[in-house]
């Protein structure tokens, strides 16, 4: 499957919403993720993230490699839900845009 990383955090762009053919999305207050079980690996979404924050299971990063099991975990989260149509981005996602350790502002 696809995973979402911490790039998304406090952003929400959605680009990658909008092209995923399984609406496999899911949305909290301030993240998204993919749901491991219903991703096709299609591809689609990465390319269209702005803030590159999707990657393949196999090439997420080493120092981010626990988002694997944390996309699994929200994507069944009982307060989140299907998203499947994009949305504006969250109002401060550019002053968030390459900050580091935003998994400790991930609100659920
Ligand atoms: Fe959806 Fe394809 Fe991205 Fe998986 S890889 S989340 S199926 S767009
Ligand atoms: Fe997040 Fe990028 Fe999608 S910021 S909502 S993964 S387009």
């Amino acid at each position: 499957a696809f995973v979402v990383l911490e790039e998304c955090i406090q952003c929400k762009h959605t680009d990658c919403v909008a092209v995923c053919p399984v609406d496999c999305f899911y949305e909290g207050p301030n993240f998204l993720v993919i749901n491991p079980d219903e991703c096709i690996d299609c591809a689609l979404c990465e390319p269209e993230c702005p803030v590159d924050a999707i990657r393949a299971e196999e090439e997420v990063p080493d120092t981010q490699q626990h988002f694997i099991v944390l996309n699994a975990e929200l994507a069944k989260h009982p307060n989140w839900t299907q998203i499947t149509e994009p949305k504006v981005a969250l109002p401060e996602h550019a002053q968030w845009k390459g900050v580091k350790g935003k998994l400790a502002h991930l609100d659920r």
